[in-house]
């Protein structure tokens, strides 16, 4: 952190002593005001609920502007990552901070596939689970399962026992999710192939059954890849920062990331594509694009409790760019597969259209995120809709362990502890039952 010129000065109008407070710059992106020793000095906290303005680490993995509608790994934008590299180039990059050279790719690549097979005993773990149970419940589940595969093994203050993790979470999620999905489908599970690129693979585990050669199509590869490269980090948002959170007690990193893949499930975070893929058919059941206009009113209405999902972001106040590179997607695929006139489709980006040029979206600064195109496309390749969100926690893995290996090799960091605002009743005596 570099230390600015600049110094902010806190004053009281009560008349108590002020108080400097030191400025830090980034890279890029706004500075931040260092409250560490505001309690020790002042008697008092900050209050930010939602962290709104609240820095909560340094990093140096993954910038948004917000404004803008940027979006970097490690200094690249991801439209030239969606287009240059692979989802292994990414987590290459997420993880050790650069792009990898040819051989450095080949032994990265190598490496991961060694890891793709989970120990036989997760599969009656997995037989726990009702048929019908959600996959985001199952993904928590079967994640947070692993640490008790490698718990003995895992010493999360070893630098070395850190990167195998962050390699055997990347290799097993797709194993793992593949498992979920067809345990409710009633299949035989598919053993991993390890000659096929990390997407294909997950393409065969889910689709292919012992009975038949499975062919992957190489237009479905690349769009599943981009999914996973857009989904890859995205800095502080609700998901990572648990997973920051529980890992600094220093508990076992699978443990952390399963924290992770639970906080993702709701329709405010990664469920989102679900929701969103839901109102589109429900919009479509309903009368479709000519019932667009009646449903946006709702939207509007406040009392209505209904949203646009797949609209809006804590961050991006301009296009998710993601979102743009998700819409090239869905066209892409949507051609390979016939499927030119999705209806979907169409209802899509007939609502993004109105919202774009409607009053209430452009004052709130609301945008299509990455996730309103995302489920059109994974229905388009098969994906069942309650597994949307659990592919998601698949791409997002090797964020939430670039994270946390990032934050625990970080010689300051401290267990994460917020404070409160405590509001209830002051302290009273327990008076005996029959006078209560
Ligand atoms: N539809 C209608 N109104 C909205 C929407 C929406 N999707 N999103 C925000 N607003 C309104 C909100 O009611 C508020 O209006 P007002 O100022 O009149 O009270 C204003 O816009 C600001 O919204 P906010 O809820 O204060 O913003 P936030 O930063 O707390 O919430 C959000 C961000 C993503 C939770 C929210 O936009 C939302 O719920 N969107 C729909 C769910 C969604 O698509 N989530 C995926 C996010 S991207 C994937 C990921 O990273 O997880």
């Amino acid at each position: 952190m570099t230390p600015s010129d600049v110094k902010a000065t806190l004053s009281f109008s009560d008349g108590s002593a002020s108080m400097d407070l030191p400025i830090y710059k980034g890279t890029i992106g706004p500075d931040v005001i260092d409250i560490r020793k505001l309690y020790a000095q002042t008697g008092k906290f900050t209050y930010d609920p939602g962290f709104l303005s609240t820095s909560s680490c340094n990093s140096t993995i993954t910038y948004i502007d917000g404004d803008k509608g940027e979006l970097l790994y490690r200094g690249y934008p991801i439209e030239q990552l969606a287009v240059n590299c692979d989802y292994l180039d990414t987590c290459y990059l997420l993880l050790y901070g650069d792009l990898p050279n040819e051989s450095q790719r080949q032994d990265f690549h190598a490496r991961v596939t060694n890891h793709t097979m989970v120990n036989e005993q997760m599969q009656f773990f997995l037989r726990g689970f009702r048929r019908d149970a959600h996959p985001m419940a199952i993904m928590t589940g079967l994640v947070g399962a692993l640490s008790a595969f490698y718990h003995d093994s895992t010493d999360i203050n070893n630098p070395q026992h850190r990167e195998i993790a962050a390699i055997r979470l990347i290799a097993k999620m797709p194993t793992l999710v593949a498992m979920a999905y067809k345990y409710s489908a009633g299949q035989p599970y598919m053993y991993p192939k390890n000659d096929l690129s990390y997407a294909g693979n997950f393409m065969r585990m889910m689709f292919a059954t012992p009975c038949e050669d499975y062919k992957v199509n190489p237009v479905i590869e690349r769009a599943l890849d981009r999914i996973f490269i857009l989904h890859a980090d995205h800095e502080q948002n609700a998901s990572t920062s648990t997973v920051r959170l529980c890992g600094s007690s220093g508990t076992n990193p699978f443990a952390a990331i399963a924290a992770g893949v639970a906080c993702l499930w709701g329709p405010a975070h990664g469920g989102a594509n679900e929701a969103c893929l839901n109102m589109l058919e429900e919009i479509q059941a309903n009368g479709g694009v000519a019932k667009v206009g009646e449903f946006m009113e709702k939207v509007k209405d406040k009392n209505s409790g209904v949203k646009l999902m797949g609209f809006g972001h804590r961050v991006y106040k301009n296009y998710d760019p993601r979102a743009k590179l998700m819409r090239e997607t869905c066209h892409e695929v949507l051609n390979e597969l016939g499927l030119q006139n999705d209806p979907l489709f169409k209802l899509a980006m007939e609502l993004e259209k109105i919202a774009l040029e409607d009053d209430y979206f452009v004052a709130r600064k609301l945008y299509p995120n990455v996730d309103f195109y995302s489920g059109i496309v994974q229905r388009a390749i098969g994906i069942p809709v309650q597994l949307f969100t659990a592919i998601f926690a698949l791409a997002r893995t090797v964020g939430w362990i670039a994270q946390l290996n990032e934050m625990i090799a970080d010689p300051e960091y401290k267990i994460g502890r917020p404070r409160q605002l405590y509001v209830g009743a002051a302290q009273r005596d327990v008076k005996p039952l029959s006078e209560r």
